[in-house]
């Protein structure tokens, strides 16, 4: 990107965030997710600091929130209303510590934690113990008089308790600061009424909260339940407070709510631990939270530490990976799947989301990219959760800039030398016949990829070469290959050619399942593999059945008439018959399994959450190899489901609805014996 490029990309993002803070702040309603705009805004900052001559002070970067409104009495902060900057992962709450300890040139340093609550931000003021004022956040410098409404909130005290050892706080000014909240189950009963009742509905907890706190009737906010939590206590005298734990327990000693699991740590290691332990279990909080705050406890040092920008320097927000971003389109390509299919895959600028980097999702076919209107160079936010593939959400039209490339499939396909159809009543694009270089290559691929041969040294570059060079042409060749035939390819040295040969002899006789996948059957994956092995036991059976009798696959569990009727074929089609015989000629044949035997035998399983012995796809493996089945998710006919330490209500009240039993992570590991 040129400089002049940098400046009109400035501007463009500049307009839509700030479209998306006055929708978000002022009407309360939002135009994209707040990971989303965050992306925006962080890209906005890294373009602004290469380029800080396009700094302004009407950037948002340089403010905190939306404009008061004019309806509330605006009234100014007894000190400004901070925000916090962000750090996302150990490393950056590690440096932050870093730059913290040098600074305050201390020996030991304490901190507090407490989890980041998604709420409203507020202040409270009491005079000699009477709530007298209650202000919005506004832009932190100058809040709004919402006094009236924060009245009607049960959980905040007109009057502070007066409290042994506490006394003096009833006398002078008391301010407390911290987040109005509505809990998830009101928000869900609320807008269940107002289902029932016809009415809109509101969009989350947040929004809500912050909607009904600007309310000018008081009588509606009185309608709505919503708590106080408080994060802070501010004294004239600050020695009256020494610390943000003696904040949270004075907070509650005068009848404030502050959240009991926050707490003071001794160690960054602590607060790294207090990070992983919250990860999960902040997801069962009756409220929304998007991250910690991570503060030194000492009062006296955070003041000393200072600020900077708008936040302190003493205190930090641990933001968990967020599951949306933006990037922007680079490319379009097509892959080719082992069955032939063509699908459109968008190669992205890298991005973080939800904890890996992401630069490729499949755009699926033409009728989505139609869908979606996605066009090569659009900046477009993409989704992920946990480890879901990362899928292309919206594009944002408002960044283009007229030089975005539109992208035909089919034109794009009539290009390549393969010949392509589309089934009828299909929208995928599949090519004619197998015989084609680009499937052929992939199946190889497939064939010694992890889940099936597992064969190192066959990677994408490495079977392109070899199928280019005329080395192979299918499974079977792959034996026939010698060290010397390697050694005068480019890509090959003496060592890496020596252990692909050696690899390749060693999985002469491979588990009956892994080659079975490996030989990509269409619809034929690893756990039907696994079932078909664990049945029949050889392929010499299974070969058998498909021409003779082949109406008793169906008896396999799991496998339906697309199933059956795909192996049927796959016998019964000469080349592959002539593949099967070529590996003999080699010596190569998959290994007898044991038929239905482990102990697992014919019980099926879902996995919630996360396991701390082992993590997911092993823990599948386990249930595999002792001859259960593994599902993706709890459905009919689920025996058992295995949780991690926390178990949402909603993966609860699914297993009770199918009758499947709920396994520990301690029970699971005696059932499976490890
Ligand atoms: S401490 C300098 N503790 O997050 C501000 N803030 O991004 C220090 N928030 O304005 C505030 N939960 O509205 C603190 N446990 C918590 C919080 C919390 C939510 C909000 C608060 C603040 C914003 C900063």
């Amino acid at each position: 990107m040129d400089k002049s490029e940098a400046q009109s990309r400035i501007q463009k993002l500049r307009e839509l965030i700030a479209d998306y803070r006055y929708h978000y702040h002022v009407l309360d309603e939002s135009t994209m997710s707040e990971a989303a705009a965050d992306s925006l805004k962080h890209e906005l900052s890294q373009l602004e600091e290469k380029y800080p001559e396009f700094v302004t002070s009407d950037s948002p970067t340089q403010r905190v929130a939306g404009e008061p409104l004019p309806e509330f009495q605006s009234v100014d902060h007894s000190s400004r209303m901070l925000s916090l900057n962000d750090v996302f992962n150990e490393d950056e709450i590690r440096s932050w510590e870093a730059r913290v300890h040098k600074l305050a040139a201390v020996q030991e340093l304490e901190y507090f934690v407490d989890v980041k609550m998604d709420g409203f931000a507020c202040s409270l003021w009491y005079e000699d113990g009477k709530l007298v004022r209650a202000l919005t956040r506004g832009d932190g410098l100058v809040g709004e008089d919402i006094t009236q409404n924060i009245r009607t909130l049960d959980s905040i005290p007109l009057t502070l308790r007066s409290s042994k050892g506490y006394e003096h706080f009833l006398s002078g000014r008391t301010e407390i600061r911290g987040e109005v909240l509505m809990y998830k189950d009101d928000f869900d009963a609320l807008n269940k009424k107002r289902e029932e009742a016809g009415e809109p509905l509101f969009k989350n907890p947040r929004n809500t909260a912050a909607g009904t706190m600007r309310q000018l009737d008081a009588k509606l906010v009185a309608e709505r339940p919503m708590y106080f939590h408080g994060y802070d206590l501010i004294r004239d005298d600050a020695s009256d407070v020494p610390s943000y734990s003696d904040a949270y327990e004075t907070m509650r000693a005068l009848g404030v709510r502050s959240n009991e699991m926050a707490q003071k740590v001794s160690s960054i290691d602590d607060v790294v631990a207090y990070a992983d332990e919250w990860q999960d279990k902040r997801l069962e909080l009756p409220y929304g939270t998007d991250g910690l705050v991570i503060k030194v406890n000492d009062r006296d040092i955070y003041a000393k530490l200072g600020i900077v920008g708008k936040a302190p320097r003493g205190a930090a927000a641990l933001k968990y990976p967020a599951e949306e971003a933006t990037t922007k389109i680079k490319d379009i390509i097509i892959s080719i799947g082992r069955t032939g299919a063509a699908t459109p895959v968008a190669v992205m600028e890298p991005v973080d989301v939800a904890g890996s980097t992401v630069q490729h999702a499949s755009l699926h076919n033409q009728d989505e990219i139609e869908r979606l209107d996605v066009r090569i160079g659009d900046t477009v936010i993409i989704h992920k959760a946990g480890d879901i593939i990362p899928k292309v959400l919206r594009v944002l039209t408002e960044l283009r800039t007229g030089k975005e490339k539109q992208y035909d499939m089919v034109a794009e396909l009539n290009e390549m030398d393969i010949e392509f159809e589309q089934p009828k009543g299909e929208v995928i694009w599949r090519a004619v016949s197998g015989n084609n270089p680009t499937i052929i290559k992939r199946s190889i691929q497939h064939y010694a990829s992890k889940q099936a041969l597992d064969i190192d040294g066959l990677g994408e570059k490495n079977v392109d070469l070899l199928v280019d060079e005329g080395l192979i042409s299918d499974f079977a060749d792959l034996y026939s290959i010698t060290k010397d035939q390697l050694e005068s390819l480019e890509r090959f040295a003496e060592v890496s050619s020596e252990n692909l040969v050696a690899a390749l002899a060693e999985k002469k006789n491979p588990p009956l399942a892994r080659f079975l996948n490996g030989l990509g059957i269409r619809h034929v994956g690893v756990q039907t593999s696994i079932d078909i092995a664990n049945t029949y036991g050889t392929l010499e059976a299974l070969q058998k059945v498909a021409t003779e009798q082949p109406e008793e696959l169906y008896e396999i569990d799991g496998i339906g008439e697309v199933v059956a009727r795909s192996i049927v074929e796959w016998f019964s089609n000469e080349s592959n018959l002539e593949l099967l015989e070529k590996f003999k000629a080699a010596d190569v044949w998959p290994a007898e399994a044991e038929q239905s035997s482990g102990p697992l035998v014919g019980k099926t399983f879902a996995i919630t959450g996360t396991l701390e012995s082992m993590g997911r796809e092993l823990a599948a493996e386990k249930i595999r190899e002792l001859g259960g089945t593994f599902q993706s998710s709890v459905g009919k006919g689920t025996d058992y489901l295995v949780h991690g330490a926390k178990l949402g209500d909603g993966k609860r009240a699914k297993a009770e609805k199918f009758g499947t039993e709920l396994l520990d992570e301690e029970a699971f590991l005696n059932l499976i014996g490890a």
